[in-house]
């Protein structure tokens, strides 16, 4: 175990108070009632979990990954050593579940201007890049302007690459991991191979059969992971490690939640949320936010969002997420939320004890009138604006729950991102539906396919000619 300083304190918690009526109102609010009438189908989802057993069972396979990861956290923090000591630049190359994972680890336990830092500060990790997620020109093109035209010969300015890609076939992936590895063999001739690693299937798949003929290193997705489910193996373990992190601390603290069974199932925060998700939905909030109080938190709203999205969007169904930061966006949705139409149920995800912590100086003679503040910590400031925009939220009858983070480190991050799997897992089955599928992301790609000229995919561009015979409407503004 990782030697935790809050071990006996409670983890991370989900306090559901701002949901229930006496909080948000009598017409807003969920009561006991309504959680005991969910009780016996929200114990039949629990146990099927527990059985492996439901709708996509076949691809549960991530409920093992802080196990068995924690194994191989040795090897993999040798291969992000090596990594981190051969160039000053790491390109991290992946998309959706292959991308979203590794960043949100990053931004919320790695330094906030971290890029900026030199690498001594850094603790000799790389700055981390991640592309290979758009078919943006200007992004990719900036990224190879970035990379060395030759072999740079100093650590600063050489390049490390890992690409990410289950199936191997994603076409953003592929196309950017293309372009920088023909760079890359340009610049560093042989030595290229041992600069890059491959993380994908273990035998199936196009990157699969590049890593064999290239002898690249590569690292698992296990067959049985789908990609959103996938942060906790190497897809978001690798990055996070060659970044600094402590992703043996992250899998500890995803694995106590694997191993936490209360006595009764409704005292499990994964399951509670589900419930409560479900309840809001079926009342009508079919718009799902999660408030984020402090700028590091607005990646782990990125993962969420495609895990939530993905996961539970189908069958005409599911509910919408999406991610505030705050105190930021209270400028913005804020308004939204007080007084548009009451659609949505509010999730804060904070955390309690902000570590550095700074405060505000008292500065005579007062001109800018904060007097009033002096003394107080940001962190501190950060939380009575959440108690306030709560009070607000729930005197308009807006109801709100909210996760709390003791610290934010890589044990608490590991509780909450593994939560979170389960939790969507549960309200898929109690919504009915297959939460470990994705079947309508491949829509697009059929036709973006055919009208890129993929043998295989020759039919889909003739549906698209025949959809563009229908006339268009369009109104324009003057030229330059
Ligand atoms: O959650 C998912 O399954 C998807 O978001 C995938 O992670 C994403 O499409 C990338 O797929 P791949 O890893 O095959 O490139």
């Amino acid at each position: 175990m990782v030697d935790h300083p809050e071990k006996s304190a409670p983890g991370v918690t989900l306090d559901w108070t701002g949901l229930r009526p006496e909080v948000a109102g009598t017409e807003q609010g969920l009561d006991d009632n309504a959680i005991s009438a969910m009780r016996h189908e929200a114990l039949r989802v629990w146990a099927d979990l527990q059985a492996r057993q439901g709708r996509g069972a076949d691809f549960l396979g991530f409920l093992d990954l802080p196990g068995t990861m924690l194994a191989e956290v040795s090897r993999l923090q040798a291969t992000a050593d090596r990594l981190a000591a051969l160039g000053d630049r790491h390109i991290v190359l992946g998309i959706g579940g292959s991308y979203l994972g590794a960043a949100a680890l990053v931004q919320a336990l790695g330094h906030p201007w971290r890029q900026e830092l030199d690498r001594e500060a850094r603790s000799g990790r790389p700055r981390l890049l991640f592309e290979g997620n758009n078919l943006d020109p200007r992004s990719l093109d900036g990224l190879l302007a970035l990379m060395p035209t030759t072999r740079p010969g100093n650590v600063a300015e050489d390049v490390t690459v890992n690409v990410i890609s289950k199936s191997g076939t994603t076409l953003e992936t592929a196309v950017a991991y293309r372009m920088v590895r023909e760079r890359m063999r340009a610049v560093y001739g042989d030595e290229a191979a041992s600069r890059i690693v491959a993380t994908t299937d273990p035998a199936s798949g196009l990157l699969r059969a590049q890593v064999e003929a290239e002898g690249l290193e590569s690292w698992v997705i296990p067959p049985d992971v789908g990609g959103r489910y996938s942060v906790f193996s190497a897809v978001g373990l690798l990055p996070a490690a060659i970044a600094g992190i402590d992703v043996r601390a992250l899998l500890e603290g995803a694995r106590s939640v694997a191993l936490y069974s209360p006595v009764d199932p409704m005292d499990h925060p994964a399951l509670l949320h589900a419930v409560l998700q479900v309840l809001s939905r079926r009342a009508g909030r079919h718009l799902s936010v999660l408030s984020c109080w402090g700028r590091a938190l607005e990646g782990i709203g990125g993962w969420v969002d495609q895990l939530v999205s993905e996961s539970l969007g189908k069958e005409g169904g599911g509910r919408v997420p999406l991610t505030m930061v705050n105190t930021r966006d209270l400028h913005a949705r804020g308004q939204q939320i007080q007084e548009g139409a009451p659609n949505a149920v509010v999730s804060h995800l904070r955390v309690a004890h902000w570590a550095p912590d700074p405060v505000v100086p008292v500065a005579p003679p007062d001109r800018d009138a904060l007097d009033y503040v002096a003394g107080r910590s940001l962190g501190e400031m950060l939380d009575m604006a959440r108690r306030g925009t709560s009070q607000a939220w729930h005197a308009a009858g807006r109801p709100s729950m909210t996760w709390t983070l003791p610290t934010l480190d890589a044990f608490h991050l590991g509780q909450f991102l593994y939560t979170c799997e389960l939790s969507t897992v549960l309200e898929g089955w109690l919504e009915g539906i297959n939460p470990l599928d994705q079947p309508g992301v491949e829509a697009y790609k059929n036709y973006m396919f055919g009208l890129l000229g993929r043998p295989d995919k020759a039919e889909w561009a003739a549906r698209i000619e025949a959809a563009s015979s229908i006339p268009s409407r369009l109104v324009a503004l003057p030229g330059a």
